[in-house]
């Protein structure tokens, strides 16, 4: 097992991870954003080009980008063994690359993916994380390579401020509330890249806003 307090697990809890997929089937209206997530990420990724799935848990998103598109590589990094290991059973699960490794120091060389999807994961990381983790997505990205985030942002509404309220409860202050106050655009100003929120979904744990960000120096040569 990865080391405690390196990353915060799946479902808050390491006594949780194994619960993680049908909780989210029930919880997050998945169908209403991560087919349309996936879809996004590939039709920007081109042929044989390489995605990095970033805090990928139990591959959720990771093996169907990966089954969508046998000539592309797709890299799945966690910081939670037992999160990868469950990934790693499910059918099409032989076509990723799984690696154990954390947000902000990821094993990977400068400009070498077309696509880094950090999907749920934010909202764990305190801002100081936060910082690293999308300064170092910015290195591993290449030029023209697409940054996709998926995760909680400001309320739509009263009742979506309720529902985040209490998902705050159980994930804790210090990482959720630079969401709850709409600030992960300006994190991902301050760490090089412009953004556009394409997508707001509502579900029962809040606003979940679907971000597309491209390095702000794409214009720049290599
Ligand atoms: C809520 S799950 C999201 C999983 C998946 N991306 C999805 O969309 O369903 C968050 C994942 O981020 C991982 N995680 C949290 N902090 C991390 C860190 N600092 N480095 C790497 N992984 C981290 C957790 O282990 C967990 O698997």
């Amino acid at each position: 097992m990865a080391s405690e307090g390196r990353y915060i697990p799946a479902a808050g809890h390491a006594a949780l991870t194994r619960f993680y997929d049908p909780f989210m089937t029930l919880t997050m209206r998945e169908r209403a954003w991560r087919p349309a997530l996936g879809q996004r990420i590939l039709d920007a990724v081109p042929e044989s080009g390489t995605i990095v799935d970033l805090g990928a848990g139990t591959g959720r998103n990771a093996i169907d980008l990966a089954s969508a598109r046998p000539d592309v590589e797709v890299i799945a990094v966690d910081g939670d063994s037992e999160a990868l290991e469950l990934a790693q059973a499910k059918p099409g699960a032989e076509r990723i690359a799984w690696r154990e490794g954390l947000a902000g120091q990821l094993d990977l060389p400068d400009a070498s993916a077309d696509a880094i999807v950090i999907s749920l994961v934010l909202h764990h990381l305190t801002p100081g994380a936060k910082r690293a983790a999308l300064t170092d997505a910015h290195r591993v990205l290449r030029p023209t390579g697409r940054l996709h985030i998926a995760d909680w942002g400001r309320a739509h509404d009263p009742l979506m401020r309720v529902a985040f309220f209490a998902a705050q409860l159980l994930d804790g202050f210090a990482t959720t509330s630079d969401h709850a106050a709409g600030r992960i655009p300006d994190y991902l100003t301050d760490a090089g890249f412009t953004s556009t929120t394409w997508r707001r979904v509502r579900t029962p744990g809040g606003s979940l806003d679907l971000i597309e960000a491209k390095p702000a120096d794409e214009s720049q040569p290599a």
